[in-house]
């Protein structure tokens, strides 16, 4: 018992009528990952914020080598070697990646800030995460994904004992993931303890070696690497006999909705490159296509070009009978075509603004009665949509801030299927929601396809792929490396995206 460093006792959070925590005890020991696994809204990230000074317990103790601590703010947990990478990206974006890495505790000489040095130290940094990039790069010019990585070298560039990790794989493919759980591996080998949280349960099994399950505020299970597994996970997480089900069938596509042909879209940051290589792709309606490949490959910038969002260097989109080349993203919204955005904080979401508005945002002229704004329409529209998606929360007019991170994402899905599309794209959708919850995503979809509509679902999950796909379209430097019907297998899946198939 020696090596445990960290204890909080009986801890409970109440956020006004909401009790996220009811009184959990938890352990933190040297040199080993615990593992935190629940559904959306459990308190895995109530418990966290708790641990590293973010948000104070409402009663409890937190024991730090056998002394009790008091955190105020997340420096004074810093100072006790806690450091957190949280849920929701928190950088900077009109900062600089080393500024980002170095805001609020800049390296300082006898003239300053020691710029060199932290561009020193930044550089390194981005060497042992494999990041290409430049320190003085902005991040607002980087993807999510690149994002986390600049996120989980933040929290590396402090000395910690204990590094509490949210979700930090969310927008990661498998070979950046491979990249962090190494640096893990040598985190742990040096002493340094690791709480771990995901939704991808099979990759969070592989650096498990404790596993806690929370449910609705209270520790439910225990379990020890070697006595658990994939099984033991889901059943104590969302019980018995889950299946995240198969493909929607026993009925015939329809026409055409989406065509897309020889589309090519240029690299922003260098236009010599096309990130999107002459790509042609058909999505009939009541079709569900995945889109399945590396960070990088061009998935994020294909969808973005159907939606409005990038330029398009050649190639034609149509929708049905309509080409697409000038119009807003507003406009294709109104013909039809529904994103659901690879970044939820800057694109899906208005942080001012409750549930219910952001649900309804993008479908406001459906509430319209008489000329004029139905506050009762929406609010019906509202509570229909929070149920549709299992959006768990206290009500519509709750702010979407105090939502868990996978009811937020819910939330971004809900708005996008409340404007009826015909084409409904979705990149890398099930970030940070649970694995009962991605069922009722999948059922969700699944019975909008069977009414016709045409899906093309983007992840970097080869068995979301196989649970949902009618066909699976593998991407690989901006073109389509290989093509599969249901019956495809993970490796072979893998194999045609480039990614190394585990033995
Ligand atoms: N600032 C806040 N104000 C009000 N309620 C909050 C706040 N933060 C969290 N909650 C509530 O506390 C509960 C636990 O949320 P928490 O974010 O800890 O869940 P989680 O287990 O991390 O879920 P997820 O897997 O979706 O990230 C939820 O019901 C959430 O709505
Ligand atoms: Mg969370």
């Amino acid at each position: 018992m020696d090596d445990v460093l960290l204890e909080a006792r009986d801890i409970v959070k109440t956020y006004g009528g909401t009790r996220a925590l009811k009184g959990v005890n938890f352990e933190i020991r040297k040199g080993t990952v615990t593992t935190l696994f629940g559904e959306n809204g459990a308190g895995k990230s109530t418990l966290m914020k708790i641990l590293s000074g973010v948000e104070q317990p409402t009663s409890g103790e937190i024991i730090l080598e056998g002394e009790p601590v008091t955190f105020h703010n997340t420096t004074d947990a810093r100072d006790r070697g806690i450091s957190i990478i949280h849920q929701e990206l928190s950088l900077a974006p009109n900062l600089s990646v080393r500024d980002n890495i170095f805001l609020g505790r800049e390296i300082t000489g006898a003239f300053g800030v020691d710029y060199a040095e932290e561009t020193r130290q930044t550089r390194a940094l981005l060497q042992e995460m494999q990041l290409p990039i430049e320190p003085d790069t902005m991040v607002a010019d980087l993807r999510v994904g690149q994002q986390q990585i600049i996120e989980i070298a933040r929290a590396l560039s402090v000395d910690s004992r204990i590094l509490i990790m949210d979700e930090p794989t969310s927008a990661l493919a498998a070979a950046e993931v491979q990249v962090l759980f190494g640096i893990i591996h040598e985190l742990t080998a040096r002493g340094v303890a690791i709480v771990y949280i995901s939704h991808h349960l099979e990759e969070a099994l592989e650096v498990t070696d404790h596993a806690v399950v929370l449910r609705d505020g209270t520790m439910t299970a225990r379990g020890e690497r070697g006595d658990i597994d994939l099984d033991w996970i889901v059943r104590n997480m969302v019980g018995d006999n889950f299946d995240l089900g198969s493909p929607p069938s026993g009925y015939e596509f329809g026409d055409i909705a989406l065509s897309i042909q020889n589309l090519r879209v240029l690299d922003p940051e260098n236009p010599e490159r096309a990130i999107v290589d002459g790509l042609s792709l058909d999505v009939r309606k009541g079709e569900i296509v995945c889109l399945y490949g590396l960070m990088g490959a061009g998935r994020t910038e294909l969808l973005e070009a159907v939606a409005g969002r990038g330029e398009v260097a050649a190639g034609r989109i149509l929708l049905g009978d309509r080409e697409l080349r000038n119009q807003t993203i507003a406009e294709r919204i109104e013909y039809g075509i529904g994103l659901v955005p690879e970044d939820r904080q800057r694109d899906g979401l208005v942080q001012t603004m409750s549930v219910g508005q952001n649900l309804t945002l993008s479908s406001l002229k459906d509430c319209i009665v008489g000329g004029l704004l139905s506050r009762r329409s929406e609010g019906g529209l509202a509570r229909r949509l929070i149920g549709e998606v299992t959006v768990k929360t206290p009500g519509a007019e709750a702010p979407i801030g105090s939502l868990s991170g996978g009811n937020q994402q819910k939330v971004v899905i809900g708005k996008v299927l409340a404007t009826n599309p015909d084409v409904m794209l979705l990149d890398e959708p099930s970030r940070g929601i649970d694995v009962g919850a991605k069922g009722e995503v999948f059922r969700l979809l699944a019975s909008y396809a069977n009414r016709g509509l045409a899906v093309v679902y983007s992840t970097s999950e080869v068995g979301e792929c196989l649970s949902i796909a009618h066909r699976i379209i593998v991407m690989r430097r901006g073109r389509i490396s290989a093509e599969f019907g249901a019956d495809a297998t993970k490796e072979m899946i893998m194999a045609a995206s480039g990614e190394a198939v585990a033995a």
